[in-house]
């Protein structure tokens, strides 16, 4: 009776697994379209000697990226500079590994409204009266990921504060100082 019933289930086990082999990698020619990510997230650290830090949202609005949250820490009532860098690495004590403003179009640095500006420069955030901002910016003309890998994508760059605020002319950054605070939008 033992031996009837192994026999019967071998050939069903064999089927099951040939009906389980995946696609062959990649996926049928032609097809297969690459997934497009529409929202991002973005934790905040402080950088050595800080206390600011923040979570944000980002997400893909036709031909900008929203950029809304909260940032806590920051110097009461005081605007802080806030831009997309390039490198999408905050690492400690001063988050100099995250770059350069973004800037694929090589254009000089500017305010969220210049004619020529760099891409990750977004509008100043301003803390209330206990260092708290609330964010809700557009980042104009950045794609969050294009299926087309277009140069605008931000998604694996770094968000930044600064310890003052941009003027939006002084080059290349804005004169805005230290980094107070770095997360990389994933
Ligand atoms: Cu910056
Ligand atoms: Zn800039």
């Amino acid at each position: 009776m033992r031996i009837l019933a192994l026999s019967l289930l071998v050939p069903v086990t064999i089927f099951a697994a040939a009906a389980e082999q995946p696609a062959p990698a990649g996926g049928p020619v032609g097809a297969a379209p690459v997934p497009v990510q529409s929202t991002a997230k973005v934790s905040l650290v402080p950088a050595a000697g800080s206390s600011v830090k923040g979570e944000l949202t980002l997400a893909n609005q036709g031909t900008a990226v929203s950029v809304r949250g909260e940032i806590t820490g920051l110097a009461p009532g005081k605007e802080h500079g806030f831009h997309v860098h390039e490198v999408g690495q905050c690492s400690p004590p001063d988050f100099q590994s995250a770059g350069e403003h973004f800037n694929p179009t090589k254009d000089p640095h500017g305010g969220p409204d210049s004619q020529a500006r760099h891409l990750g420069d977004i509008p100043n955030i301003k803390a209330d009266e206990s260092g708290r901002a609330s964010v809700d910016v557009s980042i104009k003309g950045a794609t969050l990921v294009d299926k087309d890998g277009a140069p605008t994508q931000i998604l694996g760059k770094a968000l930044v504060v600064h310890a003052m605020r941009d003027d939006y002319k002084t080059q290349p950054s804005g004169d805005s100082g230290a980094r107070i605070a770095c997360g990389v939008i994933r």
